[in-house]
């Protein structure tokens, strides 16, 4: 496994490609309501990604290694039971459902990762609790990084956090070390034991994003090879924020004004 080190010069520019990534997301809010397609929310993003914020989308065309065709949005859009990786499109939204939008921007080089819930109208009080209880599973695992703190340490704070609410942590998708190289080592699992793993160094990057399922937690692709849903068809949510380890702890390089 080789795990990068961000000098501080590189560094700045993870923040500045995180700080755009972000800036999509609080750009996009307001269009988030009944009746507008995945397909024109992607529009929008990617118009501002390319315009006022002049970055690089780093979804469009992307392949996972060739492993798969190209990916057609600037941004992913999965909804209710969508886990992740949902491909705008036709798609309409309607009053109660849940929205993940995630987006990776490329600024000088640098890859920012970052997605968010969004609420379209009134969510229904299972779907509120499950979307907060996911956010609040992502506080926990960032709450551990630090130097000499390991990967086990961040899973486990997710998973036993997650599952006590009685919700279930999806493992086949996994937060990632990310800068010059979109998905660089290490993996970063959302369960685990304390104490095992990989263990964090000044000056890494890398998301966590879990997923969590109100049902099971088994998944499955789609066969356009993107889409993952609940194979039970159960609600998922999903957060994402990318992490610099830094001397005192860490520093969440795509943090929105107030998010956490
Ligand atoms: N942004 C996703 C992640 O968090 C990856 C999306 S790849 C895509 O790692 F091709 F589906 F966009
Ligand atoms: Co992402
Ligand atoms: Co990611």
């Amino acid at each position: 496994m080789s795990v990068t080190i961000k000098t501080p010069e590189a560094q700045d520019k993870m923040r500045a490609a995180c700080q755009a990534a972000a800036s999509v997301l609080i750009m996009i809010e307001p269009h988030v309501k009944p009746g507008v397609t995945t397909g024109e929310l992607d529009r929008i993003c990617r118009e501002f990604i390319e315009g006022p914020l002049g970055c690089v989308s780093a979804t469009i065309g992307y392949t996972a290694g060739g492993s798969r065709p190209g990916f057609t949005g600037a941004i992913c859009t999965s909804v209710n039971h969508v886990v992740c990786h949902g491909i705008p499109g036709s798609k309409v939204l309607k009053k109660g459902d849940i929205l993940n939008i995630d987006v990776t921007v490329i600024k000088d080089g640098y890859h920012g990762d970052t997605s968010k819930m969004y609420f379209v109208g009134e969510p229904t009080v299972l779907a509120r609790r499950l979307v907060e209880t996911c956010h609040q599973a992502m506080i926990k695992g960032i709450e551990q990084v630090a130097p000499g703190a390991r990967l086990g340490d961040i899973g486990h704070a997710i998973q036993t956090f997650s599952e006590a609410a009685g919700y279930s942590v999806v493992r086949e998708y996994c937060g990632h070390g990310i800068g010059l190289v979109f998905h660089e080592d290490p993996q970063v699992v959302h369960y685990g034991k304390p104490g095992t793993g990989f263990e964090l160094k000044e000056g890494m990057t890398f998301t966590i994003e879990p997923m969590l399922n109100a049902g099971r937690s088994a998944v499955k692709e789609l066969p356009d090879q993107w889409t993952v849903v609940t194979k039970d068809h159960s609600l998922s949510a999903q957060w994402e924020h990318t992490v610099l380890v830094t001397a005192s702890g860490h520093e969440v390089l795509s943090l929105r004004d107030g998010a956490l």
